[in-house]
């Protein structure tokens, strides 16, 4: 039935965004609880430079009890998972309490976007095409084009305005194809006078089309939301032309009424600034590149976070990328919130944060098992359907992207692939190994020898012993991950799902002298190397070019991972420490050292280390 509008002003339409009784839809706020997944006290570069023992300290849910303040507790926050989500999980202690918005949201141009990263040593100093792997970084369409653009955007930046202070602003980064749309929405929520600035950023570049003008912009739409905001023109201030230094270089005759007010001179520093800026994009050569496609330049989001946010104030930007606004706020002393949904956005982005000298106090935090029970209740339960239902529907549908076929009549085993059993554990809670044993036990029970299990996490402790185990009792088993792209719906249409096999670390911890250790990481079992291209996997020559991170919490708690160590891979730095530095416990114990490796693919594989000092 089509919705009974009065329509008494200009706005924009699309199908859902009125209720059939006419009036407007309800964005709903959703409340989820946040996981700390990650403690960084400083960087590996302030590391570097001080070599000074760390203070640990921890935390498990987020409990958003710290101040505004770095004295006062404050971390930055890089969260992993959809924004809408993440935003509405915010509001409880952020509403109202953010300065400056700046989101560069996908175009829905309908291209999916890769991330090159290369592989091992290899990528010194010529990056050839034999030693990178090109994986999806994100796609860009909602799968409807401007019929799901449009509904997503308006969702997100009405959370966006509860987030914002009285005084905060907002500056939308888009280009030629969805400026209109963007604008069109921002007038309706922020008023048409809340428009402060339509800011154009301008760069040159090579490469031109006979058939018309070079595109050389994108638009930044820049939205207050209250009657006053805060504006610094000086880090947006550019040279005077040259010819206007000449001319102010002597007495101009400004006589104006009759009156000569003197000699004027120009501000020394520099012209206030247009709303067009001119910075160029990021060579392709610039240590700065990330491989990320879509990276905008670090010089502008400097000048952006620095005019447009009080120093010490609190930036957000829900579609981080690679995660320049982030550094642009760590060079500029402003306080920050990332969010992507993307695996390569936040792992590119945490090695980014942790190449800055000086780097604050972050952490890295998920909805983790919270966000996927919500998706599977909104995929598949509604108010109808009761529990079982969903849980049904929610096996047969990993089922189905795991290339398996439904089974009845057993109790933990769900499905099979060809000869293989296949278990796949619950939406919101670790796999354990009593499930895996339960699901070994069933198999033996009606004689079947292979058993894949799919988990979206694991119990500490469970990798590689089970496998080993199963194998005595004449099992042969699989512990795939079921990856977080399962919850795209493009990811899914375009047939993107990897089952990735859970790798496994292998490490040699040394007890230097007395409470002192030093971890080498030995070996790393990856299982995964069928998904790498031929050409690039005879490049490979030794395990360590799998490895692309690892860290090293001295103290594992079971719970929040707090990196201690840390060692990776950047573009212009392609070798990667295999031992660590040496750490000294301040009392004999048994502790958990935990390791945490990121692979060429950007998975994490953590493993738990007890040890005696
Ligand atoms: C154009 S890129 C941002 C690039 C960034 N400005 C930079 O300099 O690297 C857009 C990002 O938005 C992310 N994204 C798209 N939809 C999202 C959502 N619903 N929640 C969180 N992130 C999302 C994508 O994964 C992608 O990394």
């Amino acid at each position: 039935m089509v919705a009974k509008i009065d329509v008494n002003k200009v706005e924009l339409v699309w199908p859902g965004k009125y209720n059939e009784d006419g009036t407007l839809k309800e964005v709903p706020r959703v409340h989820l609880p946040f996981q700390v997944i990650e403690t960084v006290n400083e960087s590996r570069a302030t590391r570097e430079a001080a070599k000074k023992p760390e203070n640990l300290s921890l935390f498990d849910v987020y409990e958003g009890k710290e101040g505004d303040t770095f004295e006062e507790g404050w971390r930055n926050k890089l969260i992993w998972g959809d924004n809408l989500l993440v935003m509405g999980s915010l509001l409880e202690k952020f509403a109202g309490k953010i300065d400056l918005i700046y989101i560069d949201p996908p175009f829905a141009t309908g291209a999916d976007f890769s991330f090159k990263t290369p592989i091992g040593e290899f990528g010194g100093k010529v990056l050839k095409d034999q030693s990178i792997i090109e994986e999806k970084a994100y796609r860009d369409t909602w799968g409807k084009g401007l019929g799901s653009y449009v509904p997503m955007m308006w969702e997100r930046l009405g959370v966006m305005k509860d987030l914002l202070s009285s005084q905060g602003t907002i500056a939308v980064h888009v280009d030629w194809r969805v400026g209109y749309l963007i604008k069109a929405m921002l007038d309706e929520l922020f008023g048409i006078d809340a428009l402060i600035n339509e800011i154009i950023w301008y760069y040159t570049g090579a490469g031109a089309s006979p058939e018309r003008f070079s595109r050389r912009h994108d638009n930044i739409y820049w939205y207050a939301n209250g009657s006053a905001w805060f504006f610094d023109p000086d880090p947006l201030r550019t040279d005077y032309a040259e010819a206007t230094k000449e001319r102010f270089s002597h007495h101009i005759g400004n006589v104006r009424g009759g009156h000569d007010f003197g000699v004027q001179f120009l501000n020394p520093k520099g012209k206030h600034p247009d709303d067009v800026v001119k910075v160029s994009i990021e060579a392709p050569s610039a240590n700065e590149r990330t491989g990320y496609a879509t990276q905008k330049p670090l010089a502008l989001l400097k000048k952006l976070v620095a005019g447009l946010a009080p120093e010490g104030g609190l930036v957000a930007d829900f579609f981080v990328g690679s995660g320049t606004t982030l550094k642009a706020c760590e060079l500029t002393g402003r306080r920050w919130i990332g969010c992507d949904l993307g695996r390569w956005a936040i792992h590119t982005t945490r090695k980014r944060l942790l190449g800055i000298e000086g780097a604050k106090p972050f952490e890295v935090l998920n909805l983790g098992k919270y966000e996927r029970k919500y998706w599977a209740g909104v995929a598949f339960g509604d108010q109808k359907s009761d529990d079982q239902l969903t849980i049904y529907e929610y096996l047969a549908f990993i089922l189905k992207l795991y290339g398996a076929q439904p089974l009845s009549g057993t109790q933990h085993l769900h499905g099979k692939k060809g000869k293989a059993m296949v278990h796949v554990g619950a939406v919101d809670a670790p796999v354990t190994i009593d499930e895996v044993n339960a699901a070994i036990e069933e198999c033996l029970a009606v004689n079947q020898s292979e058993l894949h299990v799919l988990g979206w996490e694991w119990e500490m402790g469970m990798s590689p012993y089970i496998v080993q185990e199963a194998k005595h009792r004449g099992i042969k088993l699989l512990l795939l991950t079921i990856p977080r792209e399962v919850m795209e719906h493009q990811a899914v249409d375009n047939g993107d799902i990897k089952f990735f096999e859970l790798a496994h670390v292998e490490v040699d911890i040394k007890q230097l002298s007395e409470r002192k250790v030093q971890v080498e990481l030995t070996d790393f079992a990856f299982p995964y190397a069928d998904l790498i291209p031929q050409d690039v996997h005879d490049k490979i020559t030794k395990w360590s070019d799998y490895v692309d991170y690892w860290a090293i919490d001295w103290d594992f708690r079971n719970d929040t991972f707090m990196q201690g160590w840390v060692a990776y891979r950047t573009r212009k730095e392609r070798t990667l420490s295999l031992i660590s530095d040496s750490h000294t416990y301040d009392a004999h114990k048994t502790v958990n050292v935990m390791i945490k490796v990121v692979d060429i693919f950007g998975n994490d594989t953590s493993q738990v280390f007890p040890v005696e000092v």
